[in-house]
């Protein structure tokens, strides 16, 4: 984040501390109950954000190595992800052109060519069929025409994006703008290395899972044991950047901010800054890396959805956490990871899925947004929008 604006979120934040008040909107919204259990709605949704939109499969420290590979298949497309020989991040429907069989199923790891378990079919990373057994058997086939699919894909600010339509288009410009790229490439996230992956199913519509990120209103409340003590409750610094925005939280570590003159802030210090990229990917910026978590429907239904969390960190944040892992030999399951992974499985997810059993009653009509929760205000009709919906009209309050 650039400095001036580090400057300002830090400065809005100690205001409201200050004046007891938070960011709002003007008024309430009403979100329909219908929004997270109705199969019509949630077909709308699989197809526009999730079949026909780009999707960002994870950041450049995914595939660190020429020669690394990941693979995904979570939103209808099953994906092989490389990076070549000459360091190119590439894209390739994971599906053998032989018999449709699935070619990789390792989630990840260092390979260069992919032999297809059911009859050894061999593609290279760059998706090319390199060999087959028994062509004098099988009988002859032109190779170049039975590659593995390959679908548009990019890697920019960090990111690695890909199409799952052949012909789609991934505008990077279109989908970030020009203020949010710049934050991005300000941060930094290209240099970021994988450490760790977690990924929770619950029974709730995958936008509870972020509605759960939205706010910090329940800090006081459902975190009261955890996050609380680190955290404000109720106190949010809140900006849009065209469909995505930023949620900028309140840590209590603001108050050593007052006593260091301005020219040595670091946002992170007193605030952790949360993105939401449309439609379903936050990424919560930490003083030494980033949690990337991942929403995503499960089972075609509104009524399951699986979060996959990644956590990225620094190669100095890596040596120190390190060094913390050998002072903590003794203690077992050592783990620096595991309370942010706990908190949203343990707390968030278990109270969203308590909501989503709620609102499938039938008993309530709609859920209400405070003031005092723009992002929620924001991205559902963000959604709304994307799905040619009306916008839901603001409740005027004071
Ligand atoms: S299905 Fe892949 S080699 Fe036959
Ligand atoms: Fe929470």
């Amino acid at each position: 984040m650039i400095k001036k604006e580090q400057v300002r979120v830090i400065k809005g934040l100690l205001d409201h501390l200050d004046n007891k008040t938070n960011v709002k909107a003007e008024g309430m919204i009403k979100n329909p109950a219908d929004t997270y259990t109705s199969e019509d709605r949630f077909q709308n949704e699989w197809n526009n954000f999730f079949l026909e939109h780009p999707q960002i499969i994870g950041l450049s420290g995914d595939l660190p190595n020429k020669g690394s590979f990941m693979t995904t298949d979570d939103f209808g497309v099953p994906i092989l992800a490389t990076r070549d020989a000459n360091g190119e991040f590439k894209c390739f429907v994971n599906v053998c052109t032989h018999r449709g069989v699935i070619v990789e199923s390792a989630r990840r790891g260092e390979k260069e060519k992919f032999s297809c378990p059911f009859h050894g079919w061999t593609f290279n990373n760059q998706g090319s069929l390199i060999g087959y057994p028994k062509p004098d058997h099988f009988g002859e086939i032109d190779k170049s025409c039975y590659g593995l699919k390959q679908l548009p894909c990019v890697e920019k600010h960090g990111f690695l994006f890909v199409h799952p339509k052949e012909n789609g288009v991934i505008d990077t410009q279109d989908l970030l703008g020009d203020k949010l790229i710049e934050e991005m490439d300000s941060w930094g996230f290209k240099d970021l290395v994988l450490t760790q992956e977690e990924e929770y199913v619950t029974d709730m519509n995958w936008k509870l899972a972020i509605d759960t990120f939205g706010e910090t209103y329940h800090f006081s409340t459902l975190h009261k044991d955890t996050l609380f003590e680190s955290f404000y409750g109720n106190v949010q610094m809140f900006d849009t950047f065209k469909r995505n925005a930023r949620l900028s939280l309140c840590k209590r570590q603001i108050e050593d901010l007052r006593t260091t003159p301005e020219k040595d802030w670091d946002v992170r210090i007193g605030s952790l800054p949360v993105y939401f990229l449309f439609p379903n990917i936050i990424v919560n910026v930490l003083e030494g890396g980033i949690i990337v978590v991942k929403e995503y429907p499960l089972e075609n239904s509104p009524h399951k959805s699986v979060s996959k969390v990644s956590f990225y960190f620094t190669p100095e944040a890596i040596e120190y956490i390190n060094g913390l892992k050998k002072e903590n030999a003794s203690e077992e399951n050592f783990n620096p990871y595991i309370a942010f992974g706990e908190i949203i499985r343990d707390e968030d997810y278990v109270a969203a899925a308590a909501s989503h059993k709620g609102l499938r009653s039938g008993k309530i009509d709609h859920i209400l947004f405070g003031k005092n929760e723009p992002a929620l205000h924001h991205y559902h009709n963000t959604f709304r929008e994307a799905l040619n919906l009306e916008p839901i009209s603001l409740i005027k309050s004071k």
